[in-house]
């Protein structure tokens, strides 16, 4: 029979030793596995695009335990297609599937829990959610990063149409300006030739004058 002095003293130990454990454990700043990855991305069809993941994780990863796996499928309730797989020898192996092809490659580093990959080609067809599944055992969670991919179109019709509104807006523009300025040209030539035309009348008829007085001049002696 303990006395209830002892019982309280054994309750105060365990007290210590659980507040002296979480200090050791914030002490160490180890944190559980947790995967990082951004929750939307945004890709134009034709090009490529990286679809990132890394992890943290309180331990080193033992490439003997760890394993990996990203998934593809349509939409929340649909089944996961497999993208791509880590194994223990050949470590990071895309998965060849129908609707990816060879269009998915490993591009992380699995030494700094980086396990990203590249979508070549994208295809409107791509657009969906993305898994990213880890474990790095000793840590005992499943580690799960989700990716929602969005496709945007290159609009190539309609810009090309705009462009050649403009090409052509920009030529008839230059085309009126051309026929404005020689229009405006033509005006001031025909302007200018008709006070040519009044100048030398007027230094003909000043000339006839001068002629007229000198012949005058020379008739009367
Ligand atoms: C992107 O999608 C649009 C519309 O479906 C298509 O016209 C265009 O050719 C595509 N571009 C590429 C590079 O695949
Ligand atoms: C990856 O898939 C394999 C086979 O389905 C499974 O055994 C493994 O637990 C998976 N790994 C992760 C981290 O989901
Ligand atoms: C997915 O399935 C669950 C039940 O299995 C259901 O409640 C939920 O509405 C479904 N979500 C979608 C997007 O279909």
């Amino acid at each position: 029979m303990s006395s209830p002095a002892a019982q309280e003293r054994r309750d105060g130990v365990q007290l210590m030793s659980a507040v002296l454990l979480l200090l050791l454990l914030s002490l160490s700043g180890c944190y559980s596995m947790d995967v990082l990855v951004p929750g939307n991305i945004n890709a134009l069809n034709g090009s490529t695009i990286k679809i990132p993941c890394t992890f943290t994780s309180c331990y080193k990863m033992d490439t003997t335990k760890f394993s990996m796996n990203w998934t593809y499928q349509e939409s929340l309730n649909d089944t996961e297609e497999l993208l791509m797989t880590y194994y223990r020898k050949k470590g990071m192996v895309p998965v060849r599937s129908e609707r990816f092809g060879e269009r998915v490659t490993f591009v992380g580093n699995l030494e700094k829990n980086d396990l990203s990959i590249t979508l070549s080609d994208v295809q409107v067809e791509d657009v969906g959610i993305y898994n990213c599944y880890v474990r790095n055992p000793p840590d005992r969670i499943q580690g799960h990063g989700v990716i929602q991919l969005n496709v945007v179109t290159e609009l190539t019709p309609p810009r090309d149409s705009t462009i050649a509104v403009a090409i052509g807006a920009s030529v008839g523009g230059a085309l009126a300006l051309l026929i404005l300025s020689m229009v405006v040209v033509k005006c001031l030539r025909r302007h200018r030739t008709q006070e040519l035309i009044s100048e030398e009348k007027m230094e003909e008829e000043g000339k006839l004058e001068a002629e007229g007085v000198a012949e005058e001049e020379t008739k009367q002696p």
